[in-house]
């Protein structure tokens, strides 16, 4: 049996959401190194290479790109970690030549970091071929293609992980162990969100060498995401990237842990920012991206109601001028944690009505995964987050053990954009929250509960 059908027949032999329970154990050592492609060597792609090519347990085997520069650099990457040449499809501009990526054998895992509206067919794609799947964030654009990658892994069995770094931040996983410490109470509200200035992501001049800024091209002139993200804010109006906000979120609620959405609403603001970037602010009034109309609002502000009675609330921010936050709050009956003012206040230690400074809670509840590895993770990218991430994928993979951010967790977190798109196109309205576990959520174990290996 190949390394490839091993993996299949293990996790299917557990039954679909097999990945519900833990299957640790002896398989770790029958399989030290892992062979992993990666679909997608733009910016975000390098930077999981980089992470993939500098563990002694994984061979990068082949790369696929679209666009050759990308490729190319990507290729220096490898030679420069004096790894072998991997193969590459895709130099030819074929859009499916990730196909023969995932056809070639012993394949034992792939990373999918291309733009959003790929992910769910190159996943569903890679499950159906056996390859273990670490996607990028987001799992999917349409409510469809959610219900399509969940139930492409139930029947496959193929495991698949939803690369959702800000659930391994330092901050994010002391606060974690600070709610399983009660330090909060009982948990009542969480907020979080994705408030960054991506106006110069969005736009830029279509230089390989200059991806942020310099310009005002989107679309075919444009390089990296302006290339696709930008189009998502001129036909949608939604929370487009509700990951990085709804993940560590959802880990504190114990989402498909005894927990689950119920509801959801969405509003969105007026839509200035892009447009006003475009035609005053970049001098080229008479461009034409000064004549685009973006559909996508401003602020898009969605709201969560849980089973278990708490509520959370989004923020996509990412058309105005403003410093980075994700603007987690975590708040409960005995205090309240904020990332932005990096301060806490608990009812009978703080003084009354006065913050406390993070810093000592951040050290004091250290999660054990940064108390293990943090030197390690200190080179790589997002401070540290992204080692974390690839290596639970890996670990996890190795271990034959569930998926720390499984597919049940990736197809609701990612759901919340159609779904706060459908609320707005009705009118700000209130729709269910689908229950991707189908009732297993009653009885799930808490996220992070595999010995906190990984
Ligand atoms: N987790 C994070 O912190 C984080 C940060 C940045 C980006 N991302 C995510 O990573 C993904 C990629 O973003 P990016 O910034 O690298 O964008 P990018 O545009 O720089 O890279 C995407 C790459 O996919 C390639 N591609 C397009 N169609 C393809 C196809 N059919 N086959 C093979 N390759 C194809 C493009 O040529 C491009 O090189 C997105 O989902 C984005 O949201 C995540």
């Amino acid at each position: 049996m190949n390394r490839r059908n091993f993996l299949r027949s293990s996790t299917t032999a557990l039954g679909g959401s097999a990945l519900l329970t833990p299957a640790f154990s002896a398989q770790a050592a029958a399989r030290p190194r892992l062979r992993v492609g990666l679909i997608g060597t733009g910016m975000r792609g390098q930077v999981l290479l980089k992470e993939l090519l500098r563990r002694d347990d994984v061979d990068v085997v082949a790369l696929c790109d679209i666009e050759p520069i990308m490729l190319g650099r990507a290729l220096a990457m490898a030679e420069k970690f004096q790894r072998p040449k991997p193969q590459t499809f895709g130099e030819s501009g074929d859009k499916l030549a990730y196909l023969q990526l995932l056809a070639k054998k012993d394949l034992d895992a792939v990373i999918i970091a291309t733009p959003w509206e790929l992910h769910a067919a190159m996943s569903i794609d890679a499950m159906n071929a056996k390859v273990a799947v670490g996607c990028e964030v987001v799992a999917g654009v349409s409510l469809q293609d959610h219900w399509d990658v969940l139930r492409t892994q139930q029947r496959t069995g193929t495991p698949y992980m939803l690369l959702e770094n800000v659930c391994y931040r330092r901050d994010v996983m002391a606060v974690l162990q600070m709610v399983r410490a009660q330090m909060f109470g009982e948990l009542v509200h969480l907020q979080g969100g994705y408030q960054h200035d991506l106006r110069a992501v969005k736009f830029n001049s279509g230089e390989p060498a200059k991806p942020y800024g310099g310009g005002v091209e989107f679309g075919d002139k444009g390089w990296s995401e302006a290339r696709w993200r930008t189009q998502h804010a001129v036909e949608r109006n939604g929370e487009l990237y509700p990951s990085h906000g709804i993940g560590p979120c959802a880990m504190y609620a114990n989402i498909h842990r005894g927990n689950r959405f119920t509801h959801i609403n969405a509003f969105a603001s007026k839509a200035r920012g892009l447009h006003d970037y475009v035609a005053n602010k970049s001098g080229k009034p008479e461009h034409p991206s000064a004549k685009v109309k973006f559909k996508l609002g401003d602020i898009i502000t969605t709201t969560l109601a849980c089973e278990n009675g708490e509520t959370i609330l989004l923020q996509h921010d990412t058309s105005l001028p403003r410093p980075y936050s994700l603007g987690f709050r975590v708040q409960g009956t005995n205090g309240l944690w904020m990332d932005v003012n990096h301060s806490v206040h608990f009812e009978g230690i703080s003084k009354p009505h006065q913050w406390e400074d993070f810093q000592a809670y951040q050290d004091k509840f250290e999660h054990p995964l940064w108390k293990k590895h943090a030197a390690t993770a200190a080179e790589a990218g997002h401070g540290g987050m992204d080692w974390f991430v690839i290596n639970a994928f890996i670990e996890a993979l190795k271990a034959d053990a569930p998926m720390p951010i499984d597919v049940y967790d990736a197809v609701a977190w990612s759901a919340i954009t159609p779904l706060s798109e459908q609320s707005i196109a009705e009118g700000f309205k209130t729709l269910p929250f689908p229950d991707f576990t189908e009732g297993q959520w009653k009885t799930r174990k808490p996220i992070f509960a595999f010995g906190d290996s990984y």
